[in-house]
C-alpha cells in the first residue's frame, strides 16, 4: 500500500502515460491489488485490476466451492454483492474522462459462468475496471490515492468482507435445487418445467425484470408434475412439457409468446426473485426464427427446400441475403448440426410459408420448393429425437402432428389436447402431406482456413461492440436474431474465441464445425473462460459463457466464411 502511495505521489501532475509505472502488485491490509493493464489516457478503455482476498480474511466454506455448480453460484452472488457495493459507494474520486470509475462485470437476471469473480481453494479474485484519475491529461495522484486507499477498500468492506454466510448459502442451495430439477427432467423426459407461481412476463420490452402484479403461472391439472427438491418444505409443482411435439395455442395477446420466451430463457438459470427461478428448459433447446438478409454458408437445406429458381444448389446452399423461408430452414439445420435436441418456434417470428401450406395453396401453387415444417416436424422427432415447442395460433393444421396442445387463455394455460383431437377428426384438413418418410440428411460442415479474416489494416481486431455485434477485421457479425444470446459478456467471449482460434490456427486442423465446438467447450471446461483472453494469468476481461449454439450462430453468420460440406 505504501509502495503504491509513494509512486502515486511521485507521478502526481505528470503526463497520464506515467501511470504505466503503477503496473504490478501491491499488498494491502487484507488483500492484494494487481494492476494488470493501465489505460493510455483518461478517455480510453479503463484500466484493469484484480483484487485477491486470501481465505484468512474471508473464509469460504468448502461446500460453497467443492462442486462446479456451487462454486459458480458462489462466484455469482459475490459479483452481485460487489456490484451493489459499487452502486452505493459514496467515496468517489473526480477528474476528466473516466476518472474515478470503478466497475465490475455485473451479472443480469441469469446466473452465468463468468470471469468477474473466481473462488479458488485459497483465495477469492475480483476483477475490476477502474478509471485512473486525471485533470485534463495530467495525473491526479491525490484522487488516485483516494480511489485505491479509500474507495476500493470501502467497496470490498461492503461486499466480500461483509456478505453474510446466509446469502452465499441461499445461492448455493438454489444451485442444488436447479440440479435436482434438471435430474428430475432427465429421468422423466421433460424438455421444459414451469413451476406453479412463476412470473413469466417482464416489466417491459426492454427490461428483463419481472412484471409487477402479473398473473402467476398455474399448470393445467393434466400436465402437473411434482418435483422433490432440497431446501424446501413442500415439493415443487408445475407444468412439465414432455419430449415430442407441443403446440401452444390461444387468442392474440393471451400470453403465448410470453410463455415461449420464458421457456427459451430456461436454458439458463435465474436468480431468486426473477420469477423464472424455477423455469427450466432442456439445455440444448434452441430458438429458431426467420432472419431474412442473413449470410448462409454451404448449408444442406434439402430437408426443407429443393428446386429453387435458377437451379440454386440447396445441398450446399450459400447466400449473402437469405429469404424468410431459406433463413429459417438454415437456422433449423444449423441448430441440428450443433446438437440441438429441442427447437422452439414462435409464429410471430417465423416465415409463414416455411411453417404451413394449406390445401388451397397446394392446389394453386404447384412449383413450391418448400416442404413446410409441418411435414417434417414428426420425422425430426422420430428419427433424430428432436422435440419441438411451437407457438401457433394461426393454423389448426398442426393439430395433426402435435402430441399435446396447451391453450393460453387470459395468461393461464389449459390442456387442449383432447379437444384438438376431436376437432381434427370432425374437420379434416384434407391437405396433401408433402412429407417424405424421412427427415433427410443433416450434413456436417467444415469451416476452412481463411474464414476468420481478423485483420483490419495491419492490426488484428476482433471486438464485441454490443450484445448483438462483433467487429471482426473489416466485417461485422450481426447477432440480433440470435435470441438466446443474453449477456454482452457472452458476446465478448465469442469475440475472444474467434481471435484465439485464428491466432492458434484451429481452422487448419480440418475438423468439422461440431468437433470445433467440442474443442472450444473442452477448453472452457478444462482451462476456464479466461484461457481465451489474450494474456494468461492477468485480468481476463469481462467474459461470460455462451452455449455452443450461440458460438455456432456467430460462426455461421460470418460473411467471410469459407465452408465446405463434409458429407
Ligand atoms: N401472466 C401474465 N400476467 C400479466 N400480463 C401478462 C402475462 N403474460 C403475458 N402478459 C402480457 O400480455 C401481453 C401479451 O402477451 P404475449 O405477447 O405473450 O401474447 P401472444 O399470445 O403471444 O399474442 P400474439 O398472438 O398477438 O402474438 C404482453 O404485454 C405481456 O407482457
Ligand atoms: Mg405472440
Amino acid at each position: 500500500m505504501n509502495k503504491l502511495q509513494n509512486i502515486l505521489r511521485q507521478i502526481d501532475g505528470k503526463s497520464y502515460k506515467a501511470y504505466k509505472s503503477i503496473q504490478g502488485s501491491y499488498s494491502f491490509h487484507r488483500f492484494e491489488v494487481i494492476i494488470d493493464y493501465v489505460q493510455g489516457d483518461p478517455f480510453a478503455a479503463p484500466s484493469k485490476i484484480r483484487i485477491v482476498i486470501p481465505n484468512a480474511y474471508r473464509k469460504m466454506n468448502r461446500e460453497w466451492k467443492d462442486k462446479f455448480h456451487r462454486k459458480l453460484y458462489t462466484e455469482d452472488v459475490i459479483a452481485r454483492s460487489v456490484a451493489k457495493a459499487i452502486a452505493t459507494n459514496v467515496v468517489t474520486s473526480k477528474g476528466s474522462g473516466k476518472s474515478g470509475l470503478i466497475a465490475i462485470d455485473a451479472p443480469g437476471q441469469e446466473i452465468l459462468e463468468r470471469t468477474a469473480v473466481s473462488v479458488d481453494p485459497n483465495h477469492v479474485t475480483i476483477c475490476l475496471s477502474i478509471g485512473l484519475p486525471a485533470n485534463g491529461r495530467r495525473i491526479n495522484g491525490k484522487e488516485a490515492e483516494k480511489l485505491f486507499i479509500e474507495a476500493i477498500p470501502a467497496i470490498l468492506e461492503n461486499s466480500i468482507f461483509t456478505i453474510t454466510d446466509e446469502t452465499i448459502i441461499e445461492a448455493v442451495q438454489l444451485a442444488e435445487q436447479h440440479q435436482a430439477i434438471r435430474a428430475h427432467m432427465k429421468e422423466n423426459n421433460l424438455v421444459a418445467f414451469i413451476a406453479d407461481g412463476s412470473i413469466l412476463p417482464r416489466q417491459s420490452g426492454i427490461s428483463n425484470r419481472p412484471m409487477h402484479d402479473a398473473i402467476p403461472f398455474q399448470s393445467p391439472e393434466e400436465n402437473r408434475v411434482t418435483v422433490n427438491i432440497p431446501h424446501r418444505d413442500e415439493p415443487l409443482t408445475g407444468m412439465g412439457i414432455k419430449q415430442g411435439i407441443t403446440l401452444i395455442v390461444g387468442g392474440g395477446y393471451h400470453g403465448k409468446s410470453t410463455l415461449l420466451n420464458a421457456i427459451e430463457r430456461g436454458v439458463y438459470h435465474h436468480i431468486h426473485g426473477d420469477g423464472r427461478e424455477y423455469v427450466l428448459t432442456d439445455p440444448n433447446a434452441v430458438k429458431v426464427r426467420a432472419e431474412d438478409g442473413r449470410q448462409v454458408s454451404a448449408v444442406n437445406i434439402t430437408s426443407f427446400i429443393n428446386d429453387l429458381p435458377h437451379k440454386q444448389d440447396t445441398e450446399c446452399f450459400s447466400t449473402t441475403n437469405a429469404s424468410g423461408s431459406t433463413s429459417q430452414a438454415a437456422n433449423v439445420v444449423e441448430s441440428l448440426e450443433a446438437g440441438a435436441t429441442t427447437l422452439l418456434i414462435d409464429e410471430d417470428t417465423s416465415a409463414t410459408n416455411f411453417m404451413i401450406r394449406d390445401r388451397r395453396m397446394q392446389q394453386l401453387v404447384e412449383k413450391e420448393p418448400i416442404t413446410p415444417f409441418i411435414d417434417k416436424v414428426a420425422q425430426m422427432n422420430h428419427q433424430l429425437g428432436v422435440s419441438t415447442i411451437l407457438v401457433m395460433g394461426g393454423s389448426g393444421d398442426y393439430f395433426d402432428v402435435a402430441d399435446q396442445v396447451i391453450m393460453m387463455d387470459q395468461y393461464l394455460p389449459y390442456n387442449a389436447t383432447e379437444k384438438a383431437k376431436e376437432i381434427l377428426s370432425k374437420y379434416p384438413t384434407n391437405r396433401e402431406s408433402d412429407q417424405d418418410e424421412t427427415f433427410g440428411h443433416v450434413s456436417a460442415r467444415q469451416f476452412l482456413d481463411g474464414s476468420l479474416q481478423t485483420n483490419r489494416g495491419k492490426k488484428e481486431k476482433v471486438q464485441a461492440k454490443s450484445l448483438t455485434t462483433i467487429l471482426m477485421g473489416r466485417t461485422e457479425i450481426y447477432l440480433a436474431y440470435v435470441e438466446q444470446l443474453v449477456d454482452p459478456s457472452q458476446t465478448r467471449l465469442i469475440a475472444e474465441v474467434i481471435r484465439h482460434m485464428d491466432k492458434k490456427n484451429w481452422l487448419k486442423e480440418n475438423i468439422s464445425l461440431s468437433d470445433l465446438l467440442d474443442k472450444i467447450e473442452t477448453q472452457i471446461n478444462k482451462q476456464g473462460l479466461g484461457s481465451f483472453a489474450p494474456f494468461a494469468d492477468q485480468h481476463p476481461g469481462d467474459l461470460a459463457r455462451p452455449r455452443r449454439f450461440e458460438i455456432a450462430a456467430a460462426l455461421n453468420r460470418i460473411r467471410t466464411a469459407k465452408v465446405k460440406v463434409l458429407n
